[in-house]
């Protein structure tokens, strides 16, 4: 052995971007969507879209009803034409690909089974269109039937099948051809909540298991949240902004995304002192229009004394109590509770603070009581740690 051996420097253990290739630098992406539009006449339903998507992620692609969901599904399905733009998957430009060529599948917003054809024969159906030997279409429907779980269920008709059953069988139908993709349009959307959230953790561990890539639109931002890896906040046919769905709650870029993934409580307010921290962190100090309440928060860009904010808090950031809250970097403020809603686990409140505006508290039951330990009309105080503040520029 020589010394230059002897003296190697040990290896830094490698980042592992397993379940995060997109911020893996050597990652190639899978789907590529570029400068993608779609013009009906003289309206632009998508707006020039670009995105890249990685292998055996579940992108989940939220915005409001309207905002050019379904048309950018259907233009990477191949049933819409693109006004603009390409779509490479897998390396291979499929923009001018029909839809029976393109390695992908989609399962529309209303999922049809076929009232007349068995859980089999529904299933069965692509492979048999294609004319697949049948032992080979039977060895895979028993796959697929198994994966889904209804096994038992194969001889029913749909109208003998509940709505989380009938769900399944789209989704094995959607599957059985192995598409490298697959689009899903809403697809919990007719499933009660209950089923819904059951259904929603089926999907994960489906899509776990064959790691086929999922693009799934919603509308629910409960949903984004449960099932992505990644989401797209999506308004009036442009993305607003792409993240984890940690990322996109907790650090949202604005105030419609604040305002739409989940619930926030916003206030004007205007920046009284800005101070660098370090390359990529300001901290700010900033007056709340109204009470002139002063806010301490982090904030990633520069801003100036007299800037105009939005400073946001999540209802769960917030404390509600009717001693007066201590701490070093606390903002309190006080108002009369005017709403409570009990959900067992945990309440919300929404509290009227004494500038006159509503502020929303959602307070874990820690304790096992008989009776409230807040009521209507009771005084409180509101507090939260300046590290919740969310400053948002627009
Ligand atoms: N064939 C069409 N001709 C003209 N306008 C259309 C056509 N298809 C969709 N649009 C319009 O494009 C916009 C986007 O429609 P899209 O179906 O993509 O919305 P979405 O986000 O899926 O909404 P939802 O959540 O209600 O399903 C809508 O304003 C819709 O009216
Ligand atoms: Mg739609």
């Amino acid at each position: 052995m020589t010394a230059a051996t002897d003296k190697e420097a040990p290896k830094l253990p490698e980042t592992d971007f397993t379940e995060t290739p997109w911020l893996d630098p050597q990652a190639a992406p899978f789907i590529q969507i570029k400068s993608l539009s779609k013009e009906f006449d003289d309206f632009t339903a998508v707006d020039s879209i670009s995105l890249d998507i990685y292998q055996g992620e579940l992108f989940t692609i939220l915005g409001g009803s309207g905002c050019g969901k379904s048309t950018l599904l259907r233009m990477l399905a191949g049933f819409e034409n693109p006004s603009a733009g390409q779509i490479i998957i897998d390396g291979v430009d499929i923009s001018d690909l029909p839809a029976y060529d393109r390695p992908v599948n989609m399962m529309f917003q209303s999922y049809a089974v076929f009232p007349h054809m068995t859980v089999a024969q529904n299933i069965a159906y692509g492979l048999k269109k294609d004319r697949l030997p049948n032992a080979e279409i039977n060895s895979r429907v028993q796959e697929m039937l198994e994966l889904v779980q209804l096994q038992d269920l194969a001889a029913r008709k749909p109208k003998q099948l509940s709505g989380g059953q009938c769900q399944r069988v789209a989704l094995a139908r959607a599957l059985i051809k192995r598409p490298k993709v697959l689009l899903l349009d809403e697809p919990l959307a007719a499933l009660d909540k209950k089923l819904r959230e059951q259904t929603q953790f089926e999907l994960i561990n489906l899509q776990h298991k064959l790691g086929t890539t999922f693009i799934v639109v919603t509308h629910d931002q409960e949903e984004a949240m449960t099932l992505s890896s990644r989401v797209a906040v999506m308004d009036a046919g442009r993305f607003v902004q792409i993240g984890t769905p940690l990322e996109v709650y907790e650090f949202p870029l604005n105030r419609f995304v604040a305002d739409f993934f989940g619930t926030i409580n916003l206030f004007d307010a205007t920046v009284t002192s800005s101070v660098q921290v370090d390359s990529c962190t300001h901290t700010i100090e900033a007056a709340l229009d109204k009470t002139g309440t002063l806010v301490k928060a982090d904030c990633s860009h520069q801003l100036n004394q007299g800037d105009i904010i939005s400073i946001g808090v999540r209802p769960e950031k917030l404390s509600i109590s009717q001693k007066k809250p201590r701490g070093k970097n606390l903002t309190i403020t006080n108002g009369i509770v005017e709403d409570l809603a009990y959900y067992g686990n945990r309440s919300i409140y929404r509290v009227r603070s004494h500038s006159g505006r509503m502020i929303q508290v959602s307070a874990q039951n820690f304790q096992r009581t008989k009776e409230l330990v807040l009521e209507w009309d009771d005084q409180v105080y509101l507090s939260w740690d300046s590290s919740c503040s969310v400053v948002l520029p627009e």
